[in-house]
């Protein structure tokens, strides 16, 4: 076997076996293929797509790349969250408490923001002294203690992914389902939790731009997941404005505790109940997931969700002052409100409208404006402005006028001051009747 004929075979839309994708993720881990004939092969996966067998049998090997983690030293059913990328996502900071104080056992490990998304990780770094980098056993005993730990993925679950999405994020290769498929289920059959809640986006900030891409990526994940023993559930929700109103780290964390102080936006809230809802219904503490919900909004209004984050911030040795002074996150040099101009009121006839509603958010492109700010990375290696963000004053459907405020941007570095306020200025269209109300939750994938 060897790596021309495999590239050869799928160039020509041949169906790899499981010996010949075996033999190329081994290898490419391994260091024994070059960068070049790999990505051709994910060029050709990209173009002549995989079956599902195929798809099947990559992400088995990526996750016997590396370790499997075992959880079952924690009692009771474990259950892990994953969103498939998003802008303004910080639903993991609010569903992973209130699924715990529901009585689940969260054991997370969580990756970073890459692109135009954010990750998880990098916003927990924003609370004063928060360890992401635990050791299995201290996580494991944290689970344990809390029901709640959240720790950055080790290098050793499913390595394979890691340096097969660092060429696809350089190859033009991300977006393809198959691939998205074994990256993503990949590390979660590694991370040992018993049962999986998939929050699939759907959007034009997120990787499926449209319904049926998103559920073709649900199902598969669903399936595969399914395959190896796992209760499974995807969620296909909207993600064609980002969520809530931060977009960054430190100001993510600080609506993630707005919310779990019951003061969040109402997207934030309802999703993340909704997310909660299932996790409580599949890790077996509810009946279903009506039932579910209940408990969720229960953990929310008693404040036992919020409880659950402190524990979560102690325990990681994070400040949990935090939660009460939001001053003691990383504070930003500049802020810059960006506010409605005379051209974005213009009418097709040169008149100016006295009043318009935002017709379309361009979420990825304001993904990538906060990035630029600082708050994201372009490549693995770039330190992150944790004080870098965007915070929308209106979002979708809301209704303006001359001189009101769309969003406040801010970061550390004077120098992306002017680009920024030129990128966010320009992801809002406006129009004069008010766009649909788009539907948060679309659909809900199970076996
Ligand atoms: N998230 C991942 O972990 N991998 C992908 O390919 C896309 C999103």
């Amino acid at each position: 076997m060897n790596m021309y004929d495999i590239i050869y075979k799928k160039r020509e839309g041949g169906i790899l076996t499981k010996d010949e994708i075996d033999y190329f993720v081994k290898g490419y881990t391994n260091n024994n293929i070059p960068d070049y004939q790999a990505a051709a092969l994910l060029m050709a996966i990209f173009l002549k797509k995989m079956n599902n067998e195929e798809t099947f049998n990559l992400t088995a090997s990526m996750k016997n790349s590396g370790d499997i983690i075992d959880l079952s030293s924690i009692n009771g059913i474990k259950v892990d969250k994953h969103s498939t990328g998003g802008v303004g996502d910080k639903t993991t900071l609010i569903v992973a408490p209130l699924a715990a104080a529901a009585g689940i056992p969260i054991a997370k490990m969580s990756g970073r923001g890459l692109g135009f998304t954010g990750g998880t990780i990098d916003k927990l770094e924003s609370i004063p002294g928060f360890k992401t980098s635990v050791e299995t056993e201290e996580f494991i005993k944290l689970v344990n203690n809390s029901n709640l730990s959240v720790i950055g993925q080790t290098a050793h679950i499913a390595p394979a992914d890691k340096k097969i999405y660092a060429l696809r994020d350089v190859t033009a290769t991300v977006d393809n389902l198959s691939l998205i498929t074994s990256s993503i289920m990949s590390k979660k059959l590694a991370s040992g939790s018993d049962a999986i809640v998939l929050d699939v986006k759907c959007g034009n900030g997120a990787f499926m731009n449209n319904l049926h891409d998103a559920e073709k990526l649900g199902e598969l994940m669903v399936d595969i997941g399914f395959a190896d023993g796992k209760k499974i559930i995807a969620i296909i929700t909207d993600m064609n404005q980002p969520l809530g109103r931060a977009i960054g780290n430190s100001n993510e964390v600080i609506e993630a505790i707005e919310t779990l102080k019951g003061n969040g936006p109402d997207d934030i809230t309802q999703l993340s109940l909704t997310l909660a809802s299932y996790m409580i219904y599949i890790g077996g503490k509810a009946s279903s997931p009506d039932e579910g919900y209940k408990m969720a909004v229960s953990a929310l209004k008693s404040g036992n969700a919020l409880k659950k984050l402190i524990k979560l911030i102690k325990g990681q040795g994070g400040n949990i002052d935090v939660v009460n002074d939001y001053t003691l996150f990383p504070q930003p040099a500049w802020s810059v409100e960006i506010k409605v101009t005379r051209e974005m009121m213009m009418d097709e006839n040169g008149g100016l409208s006295e009043k318009k509603y935002i017709s379309n958010i361009d979420t990825k492109n304001i993904g990538l404006a906060s990035q630029h700010l600082g708050a994201g990375r372009a490549t693995k290696e770039d330190i992150i402005d944790l004080s870098a963000g965007i915070y929308l004053h209106r979002k979708l459907g809301d209704s303006v006028s001359l001189g009101d405020v769309l969003a406040t941007i801010s970061g550390t570095d004077y120098s992306r001051k002017e680009s920024g306020i030129k990128e966010v200025s320009k992801v809002f269209s406006f129009g004069n009747i008010k766009p649909e109300k788009q539907t948060l939750i679309k659909k809900v994938i199970m076996k």
